[in-house]
């Protein structure tokens, strides 16, 4: 009798394992289940009865992976080796049973999940829309460590497992089938009647290509003879090699050790592939790397448990906002829309101005067209979208909106203005949201007639690319509003986090001064490719001049001068940036930014700007690692400021807003997960070392300081 593994023995000896974890929403590897699982094996080799076996599921998802948090607590090299060999063993006994075993998936079969599956003799799906497999291990800087990395190149070749396995991306069911990882696809309800077939049948035990597709004959025949001989897999090799340095800028081990597992276990005995496998596994799962992104996974994973819930449930069940109006059609409002649509919202969409609202228009339609001719939608999909958007020069049929988000210029009066229009002519359940960057959320409710309905719904740029959502809440706001907020934002797919009204929330806020010192930087003379180059060598996507140029400099020094009226004794006057922005420089939008342009693409560091700033003779005797923690403890210290001053309510916020908002690099965690890792001491000390030359915008705040005293970390149960 097993808690995990309920067993079925039909009349013609065919043995069905349902998995399914107790008391869990999904199937997990974990430590019990696996053991469980061994012992099945044991009680299936020692009954010669039995003549085929199927591994299915009870749940809604095949089987979504291995136990995070038991990966999260592997200390050591070895303890990841022996914990990679323990389940890979298992799943080499299933592979060399006597008998023809089958998976037989429905939902996601991932990571523990495929690689069990790959262990079977046969792997039929369901052809329903939510079926799909995927080894993600990559996005936790990890690799698959329970034979994915053996079995799936043998299965379907280097080419198409290297992009499972560097992508970790999942991939359909109709897409696997043709891969040739699935060997049919079966309505749901047939699923288990076509396991019973095949758990009847042998297959003759010969890797790679045994069932070329005739559809794909000539390419799979042609890729097959490539990577069957050693010169051809050299030329895939490098091709993936050159894709990983690219991609991932050398920061990422877990898809070099990919590389290494798959082509040097391809050339050994699938025993031997294996144990190399988990030696892999072993030396990725205590990197900073693998702990960094498996802290982000339980970052976001926490946020989708908001503590507003009960408030929106109470005040509306499980009615979601379906009508949506945005006011303010320029790039981030037709943005929103898109994301709006997608869901399938009705959109109406509202400005004054006729060239806008056709150039909103134009961006809905190519975005969907896209989508189209990327066959993620069909026709009449773009068709059903459009007919949801209504444009219009007025905010007439506003009442009918449950959400409305205004996306007008950046200008308080303007944006009160528009506040005071909505609540004449409302819906009963409206809700008022903002996308202003920086303006205090307070200051646009200040004469609100329902302050409680007011929100700060703070998108970024683009809006459709761009993954985090921040919702800023003011004293005022109700929960039900912030409720209802956040599930929206979830619904479009946004990671969400809330966060107190303040100058710059938080996101504007950290980013303000991790630019305001670069333009420093900048001010003092420092060559701006040496500032960005430095930050990009530390994981940021674009270094920050870069982003000045990209976001605007007019729009950068508006910010900036904003924050500067908040922060005063911290911001002084963006020496690098004002005359530059005086100059009527506006970055790439007006060909005219640090960079120089030509047709849209970015050349070289302009040399006027020197001139322009006033810098006679350049200073490149600044070391790269003070230009990282120049720029980067700025960014760190405010962050922590603003835990300190509650706007933010934990640094798991902190962490997500920073990784999916700003760039910050995953790899790092977030700025709050870089001080656990180089330590609260560490940061003080380096904050300390630059006070005397720069002054007291370095010193660090009170918690850092408190945090360096007493060794402590903000998240001691991740140590
Ligand atoms: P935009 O300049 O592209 O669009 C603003 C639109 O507002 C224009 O189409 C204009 O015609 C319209 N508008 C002006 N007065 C109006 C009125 N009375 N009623 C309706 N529409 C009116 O500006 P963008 O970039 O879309 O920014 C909009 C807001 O989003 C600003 O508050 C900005 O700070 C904020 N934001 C912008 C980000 C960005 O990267 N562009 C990022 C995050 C927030």
């Amino acid at each position: 009798m097993s808690d995990y593994w309920i067993i079925e023995k039909s009349t013609d000896n065919i043995l069905t394992a349902y998995f399914d974890t107790p008391e869990k929403e999904v199937n997990t590897l974990g430590e019990k289940a696996v053991r469980e699982l061994d012992r099945l094996i044991d009680k299936i080799q020692s009954d010669p009865k039995i003549e085929g076996v199927i591994f299915t599921s009870k749940k809604k998802d095949f089987v979504v992976g291995a136990d995070i948090d038991e990966i999260n607590k592997i200390k050591t090299v070895e303890q990841g080796v022996e914990a990679s060999k323990a389940l890979s063993e298992i799943f080499l006994r299933i592979e060399n049973l006597k008998v023809p075993t089958v998976a037989a998936i429905h939902g996601q079969a991932l990571g523990g999940g495929l690689e069990l599956a790959l262990a079977c003799t046969w792997r039929v799906a369901s052809n329903d829309k939510r079926t799909a497999v995927g080894l993600p291990e990559i996005q936790l800087g990890l690799i698959p460590g329970a034979g994915g990395t053996q079995r799936l190149p043998r299965l379907i070749g280097l080419e198409k497992s290297l992009d499972m396995i560097l992508s970790g991306r999942r991939v359909s069911a109709k897409s696997a089938e043709k891969y040739g990882v699935l060997d049919a696809l079966v309505p749901q309800q047939q699923l288990l009647k076509q396991a019973q077939i095949l758990a009847k049948k042998k297959r003759p035990k010969e890797w790679f290509y045994t069932d070329l597709k005739p559809s794909n004959l000539a390419k799979e025949l042609f890729t097959g003879a490539k990577e069957k001989n050693i010169l051809g897999r050299r030329v895939v090799y490098r091709t993936a090699k050159k894709m990983v340095d690219e991609k991932t800028k050398g920061h990422y081990p877990a898809s070099y050790k990919a590389l290494d597992a798959v082509f040097e276990g391809y050339d050994l005995s699938l025993v031997k592939g294996l144990e190399l496998e988990s030696q892999l596994f072993g030396q990725l799962v205590v990197t900073r790397e693998s702990k960094s992104l498996i802290h982000l996974f339980h970052a976001t994973t926490s946020l989708k448990k908001h503590k507003y819930k009960a408030a929106g449930k109470e005040k509306f069940g499980n009615h979601k906002v379906e009508t949506i109006g945005i006011i303010g059609a320029g790039f981030m409002g037709a943005g929103i829309a898109n994301v709006s649509l997608e869901k399938d919202k009705v959109v109406r969409l509202s400005d004054p101005n006729k060239e806008s609202v056709s150039r909103a228009l134009k961006q809905t339609r190519d975005y969907f067209k896209k989508q189209v001719d990327r066959r993620k939608i069909k026709s009449f999909e773009l068709q059903k979208r459009l007919a949801h958007l209504s444009p219009s020069l007025t905010t007439s049929g506003f009442s009918k909106c449950e959400l409305v988000i205004e996306a007008v210029f950046e200008d308080l009066k303007l944006k009160q203005r528009i506040l005071a229009d909505v609540e004449k002519n409302c819906h009963e359940d409206y809700i008022f949201a903002t996308n202003t960057s920086a303006i205090p959320i307070s200051k646009i409710a200040a004469h609100a007639k329902n302050p409680e309905r007011v929100i700060g719904l703070h998108f970024f740029s683009p809006v459709e690319k761009m993954p985090l959502l921040e919702v800023v809440v003011t004293d005022k706001t109700a929960d039900w509003v912030t409720a209802r907020s956040v599930e929206f934002g979830q619904e479009i797919g946004k990671q969400v986090i809330v966060v107190k009204d303040g100058p710059g929330f938080y996101t504007t806020r950290a980013l303000s001064f991790y630019l305001n010192e670069a333009a420093n930087l900048l001010a003092d003379g420092v060559p701006i490719e040496l500032i960005d180059q430095a930050l990009t060598d530390f994981g940021f996507p674009v270094g920050p001049i870069t982003l000045i140029d990209e976001v605007g400099i007019d729009v950068g020094m508006h910010v900036l001068t904003t924050m500067q009226e908040s922060f005063p004794d911290r911001i002084g006057t963006p020496r690098g940036l004002a005359p530059i922005a005086d100059s009527g420089r506006m970055g790439r939008k007006n060909n005219k930014g640090f960079y120089t342009y030509s047709n849209g693409k970015k050349g070289s560091p302009d040399e006027a700007i020197y001139e322009i700033i006033g810098i006679s003779k350049k200073n490149d005797a600044v070391s790269e690692q003070e230009i990282i923690d120049r720029c980067l403890l700025q960014f760190v210290n405010e962050s922590v400021r603003c835990l300190e001053e509650s706007v933010l309510t934990n640094p798991y916020d902190g962490d997500v807003g920073a990784v999916f908002g700003l760039g910050f690099p995953p790899f790092w965690g977030g700025p709050f997960k870089y001080v656990d890792l180089v330590t609260a001491r560490d940061v003080v000390e380096r904050m300390n070392k630059l006070v005397p030359k720069l002054g007291k915008r370095f010193k660090p705040c009170d918690t850092l300081i408190k945090y360096a005293e007493q060794n402590k970390s903000f998240y001691p149960e991740e140590q």
